[in-house]
């Protein structure tokens, strides 16, 4: 972070908008919204009165030639007078007068710089890059904007309407603080934003009611949400997930969670990592259950943050049997699973109309850990279920997985594609024939043995590496490592959307 974001009233201060510029008067007019009185101060024959007809109660001084004694005693100043000289003029004049100065498009001048804004009355939600790219606060901004209700200042006014009311009855900050979860996430917020404020306003008085009394004679007894953070990219997490990171007051999470996806959580919230990976167990299964128990039970909100989706390989059942046990509610709130992360990303489908009718998710280690390999007739059960085999926790049985579907009755020329640390920063595919899988599995893993992977056995891993034309952001593209193909695979047009040459940095990254 190099700059502060403050949020600055200006009721009543004046600001001074030196120039009758598109970008003089965009300022203008947002410093209007904010309640300022605003002169602007054009070049000679210049006509801003039609500014005054936008905004019928702000005083506006209709344009005269800049004078720097104008920018006396005002709170805030902006240039953008179309001449560099100019700009630079007035900036050292405020500067001079202790008068804080923006310069448009100039942000070396600046002594602040004006966000990108998400505004929806009462709540306002600033967006800066320092500077560096306004377009791309603007992406920000637009993906804020998609997410947040139009009617969430009216809910901030309620809210603010209740403060007093709720502050009286409710003097402990616990229960306080539960009559505003539940205020927020749900009947009377519901109302507010379905634009029914009455409605809203009866149902937190009857909540505030009902709060006192439950706080009387009941205890909270917390609550479990069993939630998929998919394959590690924050933007593949569910709304949900993200609005529950943001409720959590502990976070119990696997290694295998993104560190991006756990910045999403309250920054008060307690993380505690159970370290899940590849067999590598740091807490086992009773004593997580025995934790989520423990936690709940005293009355807070406990996320259980898995790796893709929680109902995937994810020992959902067990978790919830002791939950179940512990009479401990819970919830599930699924995920982008690895098959599907690992499909996105080699831009194929898991199934086709042609050939691949079904997908079966099957797991090398039935029981998640080493104890328990898949076996012979295994092997030849998925070989026969046909379509697409999706196989979790099988890099350290390629050998294995090979053989047995081969056996099983697969071709040894049945495509195959493999993609380890989908969507994490070591992201790293390639594909070939299924008699090939040892060798390109040993090669990936060469580079760092301990990063998840998921093999992907069937006729769709033929077209694996088509990258789709119009992708959203680089680095979202796979990184490639060739490997032989048997002659019908020479018709793979690798070369679709793949930067020529080492320059990129992501191609170079990888290696
Ligand atoms: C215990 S399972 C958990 C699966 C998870 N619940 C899901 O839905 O993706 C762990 C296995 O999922 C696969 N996996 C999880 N995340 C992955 C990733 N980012 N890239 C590739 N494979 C991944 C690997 O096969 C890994 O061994």
């Amino acid at each position: 972070m190099d700059s502060f974001p403050i949020f600055l009233p200006l009721t009543g201060s004046r600001v001074v908008v030196v120039g009758a510029t598109p970008a003089a008067l965009a300022k203008a007019r947002l410093a209007l919204k904010a309640g300022a009185q605003v002169t602007i101060l054009a070049p000679e024959g210049e006509d801003v009165t039609w500014e005054a007809d936008r905004a019928p109660n702000q005083p506006i001084l209709p344009g005269h030639a800049y004078r720097p004694v104008d920018l006396e005693g005002a709170r805030l100043a902006y240039a953008a007078t179309g001449s560099a000289e100019m700009d630079a003029m007035v900036a050292s004049e405020a500067r001079r007068r202790g008068v804080l100065i923006n310069v448009v498009d100039r942000p070396e001048l600046c002594d602040f710089l004006t966000p990108a804004i998400v505004d929806r009355g009462a709540v306002v939600v600033a967006i800066g890059t320092g500077g560096a790219s306004p377009v791309l606060a603007r992406r920000v901004r637009a993906a804020i904007d998609r997410l947040l209700p139009s009617r969430l200042g009216g809910l901030a006014t309620l809210a603010e309407g209740f403060r007093e009311a709720v502050a009286r009855a409710l003097p402990d900050g616990d229960t306080r603080r539960r009559f505003w979860e539940r205020f927020m996430d749900g009947e009377p917020a519901r109302a507010v934003l379905a634009g029914d404020t009455p409605r809203a306003r009866s149902l937190a008085l009857r909540l505030l009611n009902g709060t006192r009394e439950m706080d009387e004679d009941a205890e909270d007894p917390g609550v479990v949400h069993l939630v998929g953070a998919g394959p590690g990219d924050p933007e593949l997490l569910t709304i949900k997930a993200q609005r529950l990171l943001q409720d959590a007051d502990v976070i119990i999470h696997d290694d295998l969670v993104g560190e991006g996806v756990l910045d999403l959580a309250r920054r008060d919230a307690r993380r505690i990592s159970v370290g899940k990976r590849a067999g590598r167990h740091s807490m086992d299964q009773g004593a997580i259950g025995t934790l989520l128990v423990r936690e709940a039970k005293g009355g807070r909100v406990v996320v259980r943050l898995k790796g893709g989706d929680p109902a995937v390989f994810g020992r959902l059942s067990e978790e919830i049997a002791t939950l179940d046990a512990a009479r401990t509610p819970w919830t599930i709130v699924p995920g982008i699973t690895a098959a599907s992360a690992a499909a996105a990303t080699m831009g194929i489908p898991l199934t086709d109309r042609d050939h691949a009718q079904s997908v079966t998710f099957a797991t090398a280690h039935p029981r998640g850990d080493r104890a328990v390999n898949t076996g012979r007739d295994d092997w030849a059960a998925l070989a026969r279920a046909g379509g697409t085999l999706a196989l979790y926790m099988g890099l350290g049985r390629a050998r294995e997985a090979a053989q047995g579907l081969i056996s099983g009755g697969l071709s040894p020329e049945t495509p195959v594609a493999v993609a380890m640390d989908v969507g994490g920063a070591n992201q790293r595919i390639a594909k070939g024939a299924l008699m090939d899988l040892p060798s390109l599995v040993a090669d990936l893993r060469d580079r760092d043995p301990k990063a998840p992977g998921l093999l992907l056995v069937g006729e769709v891993a033929r077209a694996a590496g088509r990258i789709p034309a119009h992708r959203p952001a680089r680095a979202a593209q796979p990184s490639w490592t060739d490997l032989s193909f048997p002659a019908p695979f020479g018709a793979t047009d690798f070369s679709a959307g793949r930067p020529q040459g080492g320059a990129d940095p992501f191609y170079a990254r990888q290696g």
